[in-house]
């Protein structure tokens, strides 16, 4: 198995022989992410597979996953590389009391006092891998610019040691999910991706995957009735995720069809704030009782 994608639809097939649906766009940057050897940014709302798509590549390709999952606050020492002050420490008390500082310091910033955190992991291990920099929009500005160094030369300098360089070229997968407006350097040096909530027969598609012992007729009216939820203006629509859990839920309590009695059960297991529960109840609640949505069967 290749390490990387050989073409559009091999990353299409081995994307979903591994359980992951990519449509034409995910699959093409999939592809060029490891031919042109360029980050890919991937872009979204909430819940849509942006991480997934990440764990989905290393799985087709066989690469390990290195992720960095970001938040505010995030710095180098979490992010590239720690001294292990501890150990430093140590070696110190044990030296030799005539010993000269330039010695000791040789010592104590080598290698062995290292603590390497994720990006250094990624470009340094032998095996190629999948590096996952996960909600990059949480971080802030300076931790980017810091980014942009190990993304566009793929080498971290370390002013007590030098220059490490990758001796691999990881697939590198960056998520955000709008927070904040990502700078213009970061995008320029990624190929981008926007992911979208999917079309209702690739999200049937999707639940399917995840709830196969789901009735099809139910599991469509589902995702119908999801997609009615998406076009009223909530505050937090339901995502693929929620779509995934609700289908698991009607499964287990054996539903045999999504109307309003069980929209009225279930709903919070899709929307997830005190106004739109009333928004969904009223507007989508209803349609369902009259039974003027589409799937109804004959008889
Ligand atoms: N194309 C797809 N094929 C298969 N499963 C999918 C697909 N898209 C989304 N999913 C499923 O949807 C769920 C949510 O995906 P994921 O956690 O990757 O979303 P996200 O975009 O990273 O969300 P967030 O912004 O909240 O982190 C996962 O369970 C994932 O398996
Ligand atoms: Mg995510």
């Amino acid at each position: 198995m290749s390490d990387q994608f050989t073409s559009i639809d091999d990353a299409r097939e081995r994307l979903g022989k591994v359980g992951y649906l990519a449509d034409e766009p995910a699959a093409l940057v999939s592809y060029l992410a490891g031919m042109l050897g360029k980050p890919v940014l991937v872009e979204g709302p909430a819940g849509v597979g942006k991480t997934e798509l990440a764990k989905a590549v290393s799985r087709a390709t066989g690469r390990n996953l290195i992720r960095l999952q970001c938040y505010e606050g995030l710095d180098e020492a979490k992010a590239l590389y720690e001294w292990n002050y501890r150990k430093q420490l140590l070696r110190i008390q044990t030296e030799a009391a005539d010993t000269g500082w330039k010695e000791v310091k040789d010592d104590i910033f080598g290698e062995d006092f290292l603590l390497a955190r994720p990006l250094l992991n990624a470009i340094t291990t032998e095996e190629p891998v999948v590096l996952l920099i996960d909600e990059i929009d949480k971080t802030d500005q300076e931790f980017e610019a810091m980014l942009l160094e190990v993304l566009s030369d793929f080498q971290i300098s370390i002013p007590e040691l030098g220059v490490v360089e990758a001796r691999t070229h990881p697939l590198v997968l960056l998520t955000s999910n709008n927070s904040r407006e990502l700078t213009e350097a970061l995008k320029r040096r990624c190929l981008y991706l926007w992911l979208d909530y999917p079309d209702v027969e690739r999200e049937l598609e999707i639940v399917r995957l995840h709830a196969p012992e789901l009735d099809q007729k139910v599991a469509r009216k589902l995702v119908e009735v999801i997609h009615m939820i998406r076009a009223l203006d909530l505050k937090k629509p339901p995502s693929i995720a929620e779509s995934i859990d609700w289908a698991r839920a009607l499964l287990l309590l054996g539903a045999e069809d999504v109307d309003q009695a069980v929209l009225q059960k279930t709903m919070s297991i899709i929307v997830k704030h005190r106004t739109d529960l009333d928004l969904v109840a009223e507007r989508v609640g209803v349609k369902l009782g009259d039974g003027l949505l589409g799937t109804r069967q004959a008889g």
